[in-house]
């Protein structure tokens, strides 16, 4: 590496003019965009990935109203997300396999510990994470997190795969919503005063991700209990 001085004037320019990569975007006065922030982590994070989805296959489940979620879901850590006729809770147990859910992978918790930090909430110990599965056409619709008990913990996010339109709106569901694109590798961070935005994602696009083919996958880490 040359010193600031020694190097030609159109490198430095260059330089200056170079976003820094893994990049971030501050969506929120407490919420960060973290381009590429989970590519380190990849060769660990896919495999671990296989483990937990061997364990407790993606399911698609019925909202309260009866409505069947296009997004195909699992879980890992200690609680896991899941929605029937009665409601949306956590729970210890995985209702398709009677089982606790598989533990969280180290990589996994090493990855939210990292990025919650990252955006300002060190100490960040969740005890759940969601996985979600879109496959093209499927959504998320506008929706809150708040079914956590530990509200003043952040909601960590991580995309994989296929890209998405990600919708990042207000503390009302009729207040004006960004849209974010998501890429491989990226991960979103919320908390504090964001806590309880509202937020989905659009349709996903048709198409092929190099690793992870037809879909897109989305962790989501949060503190339930
Ligand atoms: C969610 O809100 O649970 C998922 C968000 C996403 O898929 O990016
Ligand atoms: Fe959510």
């Amino acid at each position: 590496m040359q010193r600031k001085g020694t190097t030609p004037a159109t490198f430095d320019l260059f330089a200056e003019d170079t976003p820094q990569l893994p990049s971030q975007e501050q969506i929120g006065p407490e919420s960060f965009v973290f381009r590429g922030f989970a590519l380190p982590f990849i060769e660990q994070l896919l495999p671990a990935l296989e483990s937990v989805l061997t364990q407790a296959p993606f399911r698609n489940m019925v909202t309260p109203g009866g409505y069947t979620m296009s997004v195909a879901l699992s879980s890992c850590g200690e609680f896991g997300w899941i929605t029937d006729r009665s409601g949306y809770k956590y729970s210890p147990i995985n209702p398709l396999t009677g089982q606790p859910w598989p533990a969280m992978p180290g990589v996994f918790m090493e990855l939210a510990v990292a990025a919650a930090s990252a955006a300002g909430f060190a100490a960040f110990v969740p005890d759940a994470c969601l996985i979600n599965r879109y496959i093209p056409g499927a959504k998320m619709s506008l929706h809150q997190d708040k079914d956590e008990r530990g509200l003043e913990w952040p909601v960590v996010s991580v995309s994989l795969g296929l890209p998405a339109m990600f919708l990042f709106g207000g503390d009302e569901r009729r207040d004006p919503t960004q849209r974010v694109p998501l890429f491989h590798g990226d991960v979103v961070v919320w908390g504090g005063v964001d806590r309880l935005r509202f937020h989905g994602v659009m349709p996903v696009r048709q198409g092929e991700h190099p690793q992870l083919g037809e879909q897109r996958i989305n962790f989501t880490f949060r503190k339930a209990r």
